[in-house]
């Protein structure tokens, strides 16, 4: 071989398509290159040696130009790919093959399972040009498997993506492929897809060289006009960034769960403080705004109140009574009963906590509880003797929970009652003192669900 054309072949080693030097006279290959080496499926010594008619398959003209010529590889698969003929000094011929990237190999060997899609009574909604169009067009992968689940037809996304070789991917199955633990993933799915005889889409993990990889698959089952399956028309989508994102999103949230955690948990050892100085001034009623706030905060749940406002809720009953430490100590801890007198004095403490709890800026209205925890259904209650739903939803929870505690806890004028006793005072409030509703529930709680205080 004369050295021109050597160069000619070196010229041609980076090549995106394959380059053959064929001596014309004995149609031995004399030199390749590395496109060739894939195209063929040899390595480049034996397809030294190969004759050339066992890897051309059709005939050789005196054309210069094939477009549609069939070639085929070592394992005997064929593709059509074009080529070009060019006649070198001497007795060496060129030949340039290329598989044009952006069109969809159509194999000799699985022309008949493509043929089954785009010439059957179907054709007119598959119609081979137009779906090789679709495919090539569309930014997604997308394939088409045989009733076998081999893929037969694809695009140039499928393979590129995956980095494949078009000729590595024709008429092989998923688990020839692709590993062991996605190949699974994609299995199971085409078979929902198949057994229920419809579109299935799904998230899948796929690891390309250590990198995890999301994609959303779907995937929807071809049947003839009998209802036989036939052939099963997958995609993907990249979502790998999305569940990036996605990540990152919920960590922030985390984040920020957390600071907001912390924030009440703050608030709430503030609170206690609060309540804790309440107690110490009233040691009768130590306890009392805890135990308050189990039984409300139940109450609540139950009628399906949020989280956000059972919170709110338990932050009210926990410092219900802080107006008290403007009473007298003497006035809350006497062994007998109150004088009128004493008793307006005691009233005072539901509007003095309405004013010591709207120091604290905060989004449940909690001074409004405070303040209204002793008003009553039927407007005999104090401080501005509000009726019905007048009256805060939770200072009416409250007002039921703040009830049915005093009256089972020990006081200074008497001791703790039996808890029936107390139901039935409950009960007997119903619709006058207390909102039924509430009451309904309330008694659901005790009598059924058997609540009981965790709180000493
Ligand atoms: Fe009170």
């Amino acid at each position: 071989m004369k050295n021109t054309s050597l160069d000619l072949v070196n010229f041609f080693s980076d090549a995106l398509f394959a380059t053959l030097v064929v001596n014309k006279e004995t149609n031995k290959i004399e030199s390749v290159n590395d496109i060739a080496c894939e195209y063929y499926g040899y390595i480049k010594e034996d397809l030294l040696h190969v004759k050339l008619e066992s890897i051309f398959v059709s005939k050789i003209t005196e054309e210069e130009v094939y477009p549609n010529f069939i070639h085929q590889r070592k394992d005997r698969k064929r593709f059509r790919a074009q080529m070009m003929k060019m006649s070198l000094e001497d007795n060496w011929v060129l030949y340039l093959v290329k598989n044009d990237d952006e069109k969809i190999l159509k194999t000799e060997i699985y022309e008949k399972e493509i043929d089954l899609f785009f010439n059957s009574n179907r054709k007119n909604i598959f119609n081979y040009d137009i779906v090789r169009s679709i495919f090539s067009l569309m930014p997604n992968i997308l394939y088409l498997k045989d009733s076998n689940l081999r893929y037969i037809f694809f695009n140039s996304n499928f393979y590129k993506y995956f980095g494949f070789g078009q000729i590595e991917i024709i008429g092989k199955t998923t688990e020839e492929i692709f590993p062991e633990d996605f190949a699974r993933q994609v299995e199971t799915s085409d078979k929902e897809a198949i057994l229920e005889k419809k579109t299935i889409e799904s998230e899948q993990l796929l690891n390309i060289n250590g990198v995890e990889v999301w994609l959303n698959a779907f995937k929807t089952p071809i049947l003839d006009n009998e209802g036989n399956f036939i052939g099963l028309l997958g995609g993907a989508v990249d979502i790998t960034k999305d569940k990036e994102h996605e990540k990152e999103l919920s960590s922030i949230n985390q984040m920020l769960n957390e600071k907001l955690a912390e924030r009440e948990e703050l608030l709430m050892k503030s609170l206690d403080m609060l309540s804790f100085a309440l107690e110490c001034r009233d040691p009768y009623t130590s306890g009392h705004q805890k135990r308050v706030a189990e039984l409300s905060v139940a109450i609540a749940k139950k009628m399906e109140f949020s989280e956000e406002e059972c919170f709110g809720l338990k932050l009210a009953s926990l410092i219900h009574d802080i107006g008290k430490i403007g009473i007298p100590a003497e006035l809350l801890s006497k062994p007998t009963k109150l004088s009128a007198v004493e008793f307006e004095l005691i009233k005072n403490h539901s509007t003095l906590g309405a004013e010591i709890v709207s120091k604290l800026p905060n989004p449940w209205n909690l001074s409004l509880i405070v303040e209204q925890h002793h008003e009553r259904y039927d407007g005999t209650g104090y401080p501005k003797k509000l009726i019905g739903e007048e009256i805060n939803i939770f200072a009416r929870i409250l007002a039921v929970a703040d009830s049915f505690e005093a009256i089972v806890s020990h006081r200074p004028y008497r001791p703790g009652r039996v808890k029936d006793f107390a139901i039935k005072e409950i009960a007997n409030g119903r619709n006058t003192l207390y909102d039924p509703k509430v009451v309904d529930i309330f008694m659901e709680l005790i009598l059924k669900d058997n609540f009981e205080f965790e709180q000493e």
